[in-house]
């Protein structure tokens, strides 16, 4: 069945069923790989992308119900929170695999999109489900700060 989704402010046609999770879609049919599969079940944050602005497990949302909603993947972020959420990673030399990075990054950039200066409760509330094999926590932490460092200079 035909669907049409906006991602990263474009109209991509899709032909696949209703309940389709979007996390196949994104990585199968338009090859943005960026967005990672971890569990399937809600329970990692590494399909994490926005829909209208909000961080959405897109492992668990169905195209049928995305709509004419505004995806955003990896691929796409931009914006002030973004760009210092990137820049503060880099600094902070945050990654250590990558695997679950850039749902990281798709969660901390709603946050600073949201709350330009984060408490470390904040972030925890924020962030709490997106796990890192690799413990990156302590540094995904302080990059989070720094990101809220450079949005205020
Ligand atoms: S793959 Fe979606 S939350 Fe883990
Ligand atoms: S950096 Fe390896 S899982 Fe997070």
């Amino acid at each position: 069945m035909k669907t049409t989704l906006n991602v990263n402010g474009v109209a991509h046609d899709v032909d696949a069923e209703p309940e389709t999770p979007l996390l196949w879609v994104l990585r199968d049919l338009l090859g943005m790989t960026g967005t990672k599969y971890g569990c399937g079940i809600a329970a990692c944050g590494a399909c994490t992308v926005h829909v209208d602005g909000q961080p959405t497990r897109s492992c668990q949302v169905a195209i049928g119900d995305v709509g004419q909603s505004q995806v955003t993947t990896i691929e796409g972020i931009a914006g002030k929170a973004a760009t210092a959420v990137q820049t503060a990673w880099q600094k902070l030399d945050v990654v250590q695999c990558g695997y679950c990075q850039s749902g990281q990054i798709m969660a901390a950039a709603a946050l600073l999109a949201g709350n330009a200066k984060p408490t470390d409760s904040d972030i925890n509330d924020a962030m709490s489900g997106n796990l890192c094999r690799c413990a990156t926590y302590h540094r995904i932490r302080a990059a989070v700060h720094e990101a809220a460092r450079l949005m205020e200079a």
